[in-house]
Parts: structure tokens; C-alpha cells; sequence
């Protein structure tokens, strides 16, 4: 039994079935998780006899897809330019390649969370001066000033802009040191620009997607003390410890990192493979009836995905099947662990693909699983 908005639901249970959920599967069948609220609601499990991504075609636009960012042409004229890829009202994801700003940018539309897939430098911001590297978060509230100074090595950025403010999630249970300890946040350090203190300087704000340039004939970050809790932070992934039961398949929702208004980003990292006989290893098949799923993929190696490297995003649609490709699940059985990291973005709300996704796009990924 399980309360779901203070209604008690009973399972019942139809023909061959498993007492666990994700564990010891009826011989020939393919788990399929049917649930509500990105599978932390309501929920039934088929068990069926073939995978509901083993289909010969689709008609009409609802597919999975994948995109190669590897492949997005580079602005080498503008140093920071940010290149929309998927976006709804809630959440908008972008790419970005900075050079090294002579000009400060300030987003007036939402928080800025920053995963920096390569490369690495200071961020100069309203707070102070901030190093990040490889596998950083970099969390900017909106209306936070602030530029990149990358460098000298290829840069590449997920950009998760969120129209509301950006929180972690409760840990309950698990304790406030879990899935990292608050100690392991760095927030900026104040420091004394003596560079361009006499020059004019230019501040571009960004408003409902338009740019505005304001100028000073002094340096911007110009504050030499603060205090309060709202600021500019940075994790790093390494820093996050995963839970993980030897025993059962955790959802998605256990590698929660961030919650927006009506999205969640998650981080999937190293970790232990499921440990007992009958426990499966890989994701259930399912349809994530109520949140689009969204992947980037940075590093190792992506043990459900055939053909997914990193500098790879896929994104499934909410109502169509997705699960693991049909080499993974005998391959999951060869090994004891993963080295992923990969963060993930759900949103409640329908995603778009701009022109910009779209043109590096692989159209056959939906056939992927055959
Ligand atoms: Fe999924």
C-alpha cells in the first residue's frame, strides 16, 4: 500500500508478476515501469514479452532523438554566445563555447546552472572571483553579474536556465550530508580588480531573450564586502557521493542534484552495479508519462546507450518508450560497475528543439534499439 496524495492505493496484482519490483523478472519477460511524477508517484510494472522499443517505424513527430554537440559550428566571433538547443517555459538548455569576455552579462530571465563539460578558468561575478574545472556546477542566480575567463584549453558548457530560482533537493532520510556535504560548496572569493578600473566598461542584461547594454566608466564589480545567502556556489561532481542499494534499481529521483520550477536536473556518476543475482542492473523500460527526459553525456562509458559518446544529448519525449539498448542488458551482467557521468534535466512541461538542435541531430537514433 502506498499514500499518494492522502489517497491509499492497493496493489493488485494480474498473472505473472515479480514481489519486487526490478528483481528477479519472470523467465522471458521485459519490465516496464508505468508510473506518475517521473516514477516517484502511482505505479504498475508489466511484464511483457517484448520491449516496447521494438518497433519497425514510427509516423508523426513523437520519437526519441539524439544530438551530437561535438558537431555545433563555432562562433569564433563572439565570446559568449550561448546556443539554444531544447526549451519550454520553465527551463531553456543551451551550449556554450566562451572566449574570453570584455564585457560582464548579467540574465535578468532566470538562473544560470553551468555543468562544465571541458575546459575550465575564473568566473569574475558580483560575489567575487570563482576558479571552475571539468565536472564543476556553477549555480548564478539571476540578476548576478558576471563574465568567463576561460582558459586556454577547448571550452564546453551545458547551459540550464531556469525562469525560477534553483534549490536543492530535501534529503530527508539520507541525512544533510548526503548526496554531498554542504562543505564541499565554494562560493566566490572577493578581490580587488585592479584591471580596467579606469575604462569604460559595458554590462549586457539579458530581458524576455533580448540583450540590453548599459555602461559604467568604472569597474562593475565594484562591491568590497557582502554578506546574506544568496549567492554564486559551485560543486563539483566527484564531490557528490551517489546512493546506491546492492539489492534493488534506484530511480531516477535518488541522483537528484538541483530542482527548478517544474524540472529537476540529476547527476549519474561512477558507481557499484546492483550486486545480487536477480536485481537489474540496467533502467527499466518506460514512458515518463508526465516529464520529457533530457541526457547529456560528458564522460565514460554510457552502459545503456549503443552509439552515445560524450559531448552526446538525447532527449525522450514524454508518452514514447525508451529503455536500455538490447546489448545492454547481457552486457550489464559482464560488469560490476559504472563509470558514467551524465547529467540529466526532466521537465513536466514539453520541450521544443530549435534549428540550432535540430541541424545536428542523428535521425536514425530512434531505430537504435532494433
Ligand atoms: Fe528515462
Amino acid at each position: 500500500m502506498r499514500l499518494a496524495n492522502e489517497t491509499p492505493i492497493f496493489p493488485l496484482r494480474k498473472g505473472r508478476v515479480t514481489r519486487q519490483a526490478h528483481v528477479d523478472l519472470p523467465e522471458g519477460t521485459f519490465e516496464e515501469e508505468f508510473a506518475r511524477q517521473g516514477f516517484f508517484g502511482r505505479t504498475t510494472h508489466f511484464y511483457r514479452l517484448h520491449p516496447p522499443t521494438a518497433w519497425t517505424r514510427i509516423e508523426g513527430p513523437l520519437r526519441p532523438r539524439s544530438y551530437d554537440l561535438n558537431r555545433l559550428p563555432a562562433k569564433p566571433e563572439a565570446a559568449f554566445a550561448p546556443v539554444g538547443l531544447l526549451h519550454n517555459h520553465d527551463v531553456a538548455l543551451h551550449w556554450v563555447a566562451p572566449r574570453t569576455m570584455d564585457f560582464f552579462y548579467r540574465n535578468a530571465d532566470g538562473d544560470d546552472v553551468y555543468f562544465i563539460h571541458a575546459g575550465g578558468g575564473r568566473l569574475e561575478c558580483s560575489f567575487g572571483v570563482l576558479d571552475y574545472a571539468r565536472g564543476d556546477y556553477l549555480v548564478i542566480p539571476r540578476g548576478t553579474t558576471y563574465r568567463f575567463l576561460p582558459n586556454t584549453s577547448p571550452q564546453g558548457y551545458l547551459l540550464i536556465e531556469s525562469a525560477g530560482e534553483v534549490t536543492i533537493p530535501d534529503r530527508n532520510q539520507l541525512g544533510a550530508h548526503a548526496l554531498f556535504d554542504p562543505a564541499v560548496i565554494d562560493t566566490p572569493e572577493l578581490e580587488a580588480y585592479s584591471e580596467g578600473a579606469d575604462r569604460e566598461w559595458a554590462v549586457h542584461i539579458q530581458r524576455e531573450g533580448q540583450i540590453t547594454r548599459v555602461f559604467y566608466p568604472f569597474h562593475p564589480l565594484d562591491a568590497v564586502g557582502w554578506k546574506g545567502d544568496l549567492t554564486v556556489w559551485r560543486v563539483n561532481v566527484k564531490d557528490i557521493r551517489p546512493v546506491m542499494s546492492h539489492r534493488y534499481h534506484l530511480p531516477p529521483s535518488a541522483h537528484s542534484t538541483f530542482l527548478g520550477r517544474n524540472f529537476v536536473i540529476c547527476s549519474f556518476l561512477p558507481r557499484p552495479f546492483e550486486e545480487e543475482a536477480g536485481a537489474m542492473r540496467v533502467p527499466f523500460f518506460h514512458s515518463n508519462i508526465d516529464y520529457d527526459e533530457v541526457l547529456f553525456y560528458s564522460d565514460g562509458h554510457f552502459f545503456s546507450r549503443d552509439g552515445i559518446g560524450p559531448g552526446m544529448m538525447t532527449w525522450h519525449p514524454q508518452g514514447i518508450h525508451h529503455g536500455p539498448h538490447p546489448k545492454a542488458i547481457p552486457a550489464s551482467r559482464q560488469k560490476d560497475r559504472t563509470d558514467e557521468v551524465a547529467v540529466m534535466v526532466d521537465t513536466l512541461h514539453p520541450l521544443h528543439a530549435t534549428p540550432a538542435a535540430e541541424a545536428v541531430e542523428n535521425p536514425d537514433y530512434w531505430a537504435s534499439w532494433k
